[in-house]
């Protein structure tokens, strides 16, 4: 007798979990009319940037659990600046939504305004309609970050 097939990638795991964590089909697009602060009313539970947690499979799950946006993890501008237009793959993973992610929000954080200016508009180029809203990461107390 053959076993079955074990779930391999972040969206077959899910699926296949799904029923047992009561999590939902279906994920609700953030909502892409009116201004932010109605947007983000309208989307009543958002999932917090959290460095080293929020990647794919975690805001896949968020998402179907019922948070109207997910944010990716905290995204260096200068890892996208010194990546150069086709390096910097790794600070790319982060921002990348999977394919069954509608919409996302990416939050940077760097020093150089310029860096900012340069990584906001790289990373709307590359996110076209599925990027939500750009964050700035305001600075964060834990010990590892400061
Ligand atoms: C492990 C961990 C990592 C975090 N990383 C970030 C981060 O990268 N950027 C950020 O703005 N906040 C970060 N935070 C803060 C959270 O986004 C959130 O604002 C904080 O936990 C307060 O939310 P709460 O009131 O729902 O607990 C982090 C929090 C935790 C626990």
């Amino acid at each position: 007798m053959t076993e079955p097939m074990q779930p391999q990638t972040p969206v077959e795991v899910l699926d296949a979990f799904a029923p047992a964590a009561a999590l939902g089909e279906r994920i609700c697009p953030f909502p892409r009319e009116g201004d932010l602060r109605s947007r983000l009313e309208a989307a009543r539970y958002l999932m917090a940037p959290m460095a080293g947690v929020t990647d794919a499979a975690y805001r896949l799950m968020a998402r179907r659990a019922g948070a109207g946006l997910a944010y990716t993890e905290m995204v260096s501008v200068a890892g996208i600046h010194y990546g150069g237009e086709t390096g910097g793959q790794k600070t790319w993973e982060l921002v990348l939504p999977l394919d069954p992610e509608p919409d996302i929000a990416v939050q940077l954080f760097g020093s150089k305004p310029e860096q900012f200016r340069e990584a906001a508009s790289r990373v709307q180029e590359r996110l076209q309609g599925r990027l939500a809203l750009i964050d700035i990461n305001m600075a964060c107390p834990v010990p590892k970050v400061t």
